[in-house]
């Protein structure tokens, strides 16, 4: 699609970008400061100016009036945000500066009231977990599914769904990851109608699924699929800045959009960044007129780099031949997940070696596969770059298969309500001591972020050996009061 078809795709101007222009307005007025920020355009911080630029600190300024306000826009930022709605297909469109965990957890706050039910993947983010926390909601694990080859949790399947509606006709929500870390979609039209027919409302992460708004060849968004909201991530694949996320809302949602905002700023910050605001307004016009030949660029390197790493034997890039129709519904084709297991080294290995060895950064590594993550900013020379590691890894490194762990699912526990849990009297003791106590806190492996033990849940054997195994491995342990995770808080 050219820049004028898809100027005229739109019901709103998506050339416009008001909060770009009041910004230049404001630069260009050398306006006089007896406000905060109290560096006052970067004069007072030297240093910092020299580090950032003039330019980056000549608009990170305070709210006024040109400027409008994060808390109740009126004006340019409230424009901004109605340009964001008509790109995504949203109804109403929130910007947000503390990340999409703030999106995630005002989905949340605003569907569940303390003992409320809501129906989730095991496989959600922390941000998730810590809003069940923060409501006093219950959540019904489903359990999200296992492709056993490749020891990754999936999405949920339609029936599994079906069975927890059934089982639990009082929840409030359905959440659903879309896509999940890995690049898997569930069947989100089938949930929502599920859902929709049970008088649930779906709420979506699609921290990784900003792409799906800009193009037919990457699988079904949120809003077109009719979920209630979605919490996008424009920093991680659209290309705005690290904090700035969006949270959509769909036309049902058009009547609440005014106690959502109340959620939101329960939290939100007073000073919210024009740096991060102005990143969401540009990055959402370049999205708009360019987005989708850009990941059309993206798709095609990613194809590039599955065929050229699965060339050279030994790994396994996946993607959408492992479709399955169900708990493996689509595929996201920017995503470049990269089996290890099969070479004797696990995907910790390897995120550590690329990392360490040849400075190649990917996204994350478990105990079988790495993720590299394909966006607006990648270029041909770094794919060669990464293809080109791979091959001197494997030369270096490929070994037996044989000790491996399988990535299972494991199932949990949860025998105590999360709030309960989190805010109960606890005590402090080794981690190996800990088998048959109630966890008041989370462990995972960052990144993804997802937790392997959540606040009210049982120790058993199996969580045990997952965290010994994944520390051995090298993985980045987090979510635990003790930086180390030698020790576990869990219930007197
Ligand atoms: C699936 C998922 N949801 C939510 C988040 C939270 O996003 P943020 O880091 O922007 O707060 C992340 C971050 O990694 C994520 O992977």
């Amino acid at each position: 699609m050219s820049e004028q078809e898809a100027i005229r795709s739109y019901q709103l101007d998506q050339t416009k970008a008001p909060l770009l222009t009041a910004l230049s307005e404001y630069r260009k007025k050398r306006m006089v400061s007896f406000d905060v920020p109290g560096h006052k355009q970067g004069r007072g911080n030297e240093e910092l100016t020299r580090f950032l630029g003039k330019d980056c600190l000549s608009v990170d300024v305070n709210s006024m009036k040109m400027l409008d306000n994060l808390i109740h826009p009126t004006g340019v930022i409230l424009e901004a945000e109605q340009l964001a709605a008509d790109a995504f297909g949203a109804a109403r469109c929130f910007f947000m500066v503390n990340g999409t965990t703030s999106a995630v957890q005002a989905m949340i706050m605003s569907t569940c009231l303390p003992g409320d039910k809501i129906i989730m993947p095991r496989n959600v983010h922390r941000s998730a977990v810590n809003a069940l926390v923060l409501t006093r909601a219950i959540p019904v694990y489903v359990n999200p599914s296992l492709d056993m080859e490749l020891g990754i949790p999936l999405g949920m399947s339609v029936n599994d769904v079906r069975r927890a509606i059934e089982e639990n006709p009082d929840a409030t929500a359905v959440f659903l990851n879309n896509p999940t870390y890995y690049g898997v979609c569930p069947d989100i039209k089938e949930i929502v109608s599920l859902a929709r027919a049970a008088g649930m409302r779906v709420l979506v992460d699609e921290a990784h699924g900003t792409h799906f708004y800009f193009s037919d060849e990457l699988p079904t968004s949120a809003m077109e699929a009719g979920a209630d909201m979605a919490a996008v991530s424009l920093h991680k694949t659209g290309g705005s800045l690290t904090q700035s996320s969006l949270l959509l809302l769909g036309p049902n949602m058009i009547e609440e959009g005014g106690y959502v905002h109340q959620i939101i700023n329960l939290t939100q910050t007073t000073s919210a960044s024009y740096l991060l605001l102005s990143s969401l307004d540009i990055t959402r016009r370049n999205l708009a007129l360019r987005g989708e030949e850009t990941y059309k660029r993206v798709i095609d390197y990613a194809d590039y780099a599955r065929c050229e790493i699965n060339q050279l034997g030994g790994y396994y890039a996946f993607g959408g031949e492992r479709c399955n129709g169900d708990a493996f519904y689509a595929f996201d084709l920017c995503k470049l997940p990269v089996h290890t297991r099969t070479m004797g080294l696990s995907g910790f290995e390897v995120y550590d070696i690329l990392r360490d060895d040849y400075d190649i950064q990917v996204e994350f590594g478990d105990m079988g596969n790495f993720l590299a993550i394909l966006s607006v900013g990648d270029r041909p020379v770094a794919i060669e770059r990464l293809i080109a590691a791979l091959s001197d890894i494997k030369t270096r490194f490929a070994s037996l298969p044989e000790t491996m762990l399988v990535n299972e699912y494991i199932e949990p526990q949860l025998v105590m309500a999360p709030t309960e849990a989190f805010y109960a009297k606890f005590e402090r003791i080794p981690l190996e001591k800990c088998k048959g106590k109630i966890s008041t806190e989370s462990v995972m492996c960052y990144p993804p972020g997802i937790p392997i033990l959540a606040p009210g849940e049982l120790v058993t054997d199996e969580v045990l050996t997952y965290i010994r195994e994944a520390k051995e491995r090298g993985s980045q342990m987090t979510g635990t009061e003790d930086p180390a995770v030698e020790y576990l808080c869990v219930v007197k």
